[in-house]
């Protein structure tokens, strides 16, 4: 059964929800704080080593019971069954969009067009252990007999995001093999991340679902060329291994068939880091590693798949978000890890939460009437608090932020542990309860400053609080987390794009700028401009000029 076709504008709740904001918009969360001290053991969520604590929202028991009706109404439930049953929810590309099954166990039963995959996903991990295992122990090894030192990983998007992101999250259970990623077409990148590699201990990982990205297929062309340099035309099948689902294409490049790990068109790029595209992962963090982070995924799909909606982490940030989305008219929300290791989450989730929900046609075909795709930002804690977080405190845009923190540190080093959550925690409190002019005014006094610069400074000084954010807590940094962690938001993308009627698991709107680009390639390449608009005549012609 394909997703249901129902406007959420057009229900009940949501009308309700409208009713209900206008009565909200003036609400205060301390003073909801103040008037219920049950608040926080209400509204939070534990679940295996996380607690979410969303007390810190402009909600109330009627705004989450109001949420949960629209979510009803929508039949988020059977949505969510057709998700894991491998229905072809991407109906814009025909496809099911499956990449819980990577994580599933092997006896599961996952059926696409009636047929079991867990047999494919299962000896394609056996292929990358293997693999895996070879290169880090230097059983395999490089056309002189050396073992591997450095593996590049050639992708752009979800093949190079996902994979980049985990690497250095999990840095701190790696393994001696280091590993670079090269994603940009700019030939400065692959030229700086070659500097100083040696071909014979180099091995390169091709990542291309399609195996027709511009981007890639040169930055391969550019590694292989390179390779060459020192190595012949057979050592390429010791040093170049590729993740596609395009093997003829991946052949005619020149990787032999043995060096190819197979992916499938029922795993989209974006969710992909749990394919064989997660194969640089496995080669940095081991085998095992790799499928803990697919354990703690999985975990986290059956808290998703089983939980009542209410006590469902992805169900409630994912309602939380178009709370603010589409009634308090938030256009984006942060996300602040208080931990350097996921300083590439952020611009990992852009590509999955706006690539995803950036849509503005309804399923049925209709433009939508309302907000869809939030804009998704963030920088690691506590190095955002000294770049932006004055916007998120006193500035005009209401941000909904999330706060991602670890009990333990991995190092141990409790004193830099201690002053790093201390700022956690300080931040939402303040961004809850804000100062007050009167409690500037105090501070002043007990200060003694006093006059006229003193009251001139009052409002600049004043924080409004009342901003909305979610705390999540979490035991520690492991590979099991993070696999949790990422298909939490992977499950509220999913919930969100339920909701907003959209199709989540297409990116249409990334070809259209593709298609221009290699005629434009064209017409650089042969200095002979054809028609455009005036302004990008003039800057095609100013740039054959000066190049
Ligand atoms: O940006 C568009 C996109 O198709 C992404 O969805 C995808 O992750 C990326 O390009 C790379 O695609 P491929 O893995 O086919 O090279």
């Amino acid at each position: 059964m394909a997703l249901e076709n129902i406007n959420p504008s057009g229900t009940v709740a949501w009308q309700k929800l409208r009713e209900h904001f206008a009565e909200m918009q003036m609400a205060s969360m301390p003073d909801m704080f103040a008037a219920d001290n049950g608040r926080a053991e209400k509204f939070h969520i534990t679940w295996n080593n996380f607690l979410v604590d969303y007390s810190k929202n402009l909600i109330t028991d009627e705004t989450l019971a109001l949420l949960q009706d629209l979510a009803k109404e929508v039949n988020l439930s059977g949505a969510i069954e057709s998700y894991f049953g491998g229905e072809a929810i991407n109906r814009t590309e025909d496809r099911a969009v499956l990449h819980t099954a990577l994580r599933a166990p092997k006896d599961a039963d996952i059926k696409v067009d009636g047929k079991n995959v867990m047999p494919e996903v299962y000896s394609v991990k056996e292929k990358i252990k293997q693999f895996t295992d070879e290169v880090i122990s230097g059983k395999r090894t490089g056309y002189t007999g050396k073992a591997f030192t450095h593996v590049v990983n050639i992708g752009i998007g979800g093949s190079d995001l996902g994979p980049a992101m985990v690497t250095e999250a999990l840095e701190y259970y790696k393994n001696q093999l280091e590993v670079r990623f090269v994603s940009n077409v700019d030939g400065d990148h692959i030229a700086e991340k070659l500097k100083g590699l040696d071909p014979e201990t180099t091995l390169f990982v091709i990542v291309s679902k399609t195996f027709t990205t511009q981007e890639t297929l040169s930055n391969a062309t550019t590694a292989r060329d390179w390779f060459l340099q020192l190595g012949s035309q057979d050592d390429v099948a010791k040093h170049f291994v590729a993740v596609s689902t395009n093997i003829q294409k991946v052949t005619e490049f020149g990787i032999a068939e043995s060096n190819i790990f197979p992916m499938w068109d029922w795993v989209g790029g974006r969710f992909s880091l749990w394919s064989a595209v997660g194969l640089s992962i496995a080669l940095a963090i081991g085998y095992d590693n790799f499928d803990k982070l697919l354990k703690g995924a999985h975990d986290m799909d059956e808290h998703f798949r089983t939980a009542p909606h209410s006590e469902n982490i992805p169900v409630v940030l994912a309602l939380l978000s178009v709370w603010y989305n589409n009634f308090y008219g938030a256009e984006s929300e942060a996300l602040i890890p208080y931990t350097q290791y996921l300083q590439k989450l952020a611009p990992y989730l852009q590509q999955g939460i706006m690539e995803s929900n950036g849509k503005s046609v309804g399923r049925d075909g209709n433009p939508v009437n309302y907000q869809t795709g939030t804009i998704i930002w963030g920088e690691p804690g506590t190095n955002s608090q000294h770049a932006f977080f004055q916007l998120i405190h006193q500035g005009t845009k209401l941000i909904p932020t999330d706060f991602i923190g670890f009990a333990k540190s991995l190092h141990g080093n409790q004193d830099h542990h201690d002053k790093l959550m201390s700022n956690f925690f300080a931040q939402t409190e303040a961004l809850l309860n804000g100062k007050s002019k009167a409690q500037v005014k105090k501070e002043f006094a007990e200060k003694g400053v006093e006059g006229e610069q003193a009251a001139f400074l009052v409002p600049f000084k004043e924080f409004k609080g009342n901003k909305p954010t979610n705390t999540l807590l979490i035991d520690k940094l492991t590979p099991e987390a993070l696999g949790s962690l990422v298909a939490l938001y992977e499950h509220k993308i999913f919930v969100q794009g339920v909701i907003w009627n959209i199709f989540s698991y297409d990116q249409w709107g990334v070809e259209l700028g593709k298609q221009l680009a290699n005629s434009i390639l064209g017409e650089i390449q042969s200095g002979e401009v054809k028609e455009h608009d005036p302004s990008t005549s003039f800057l095609l012609k100013t740039f054959l000029e000066k190049r």
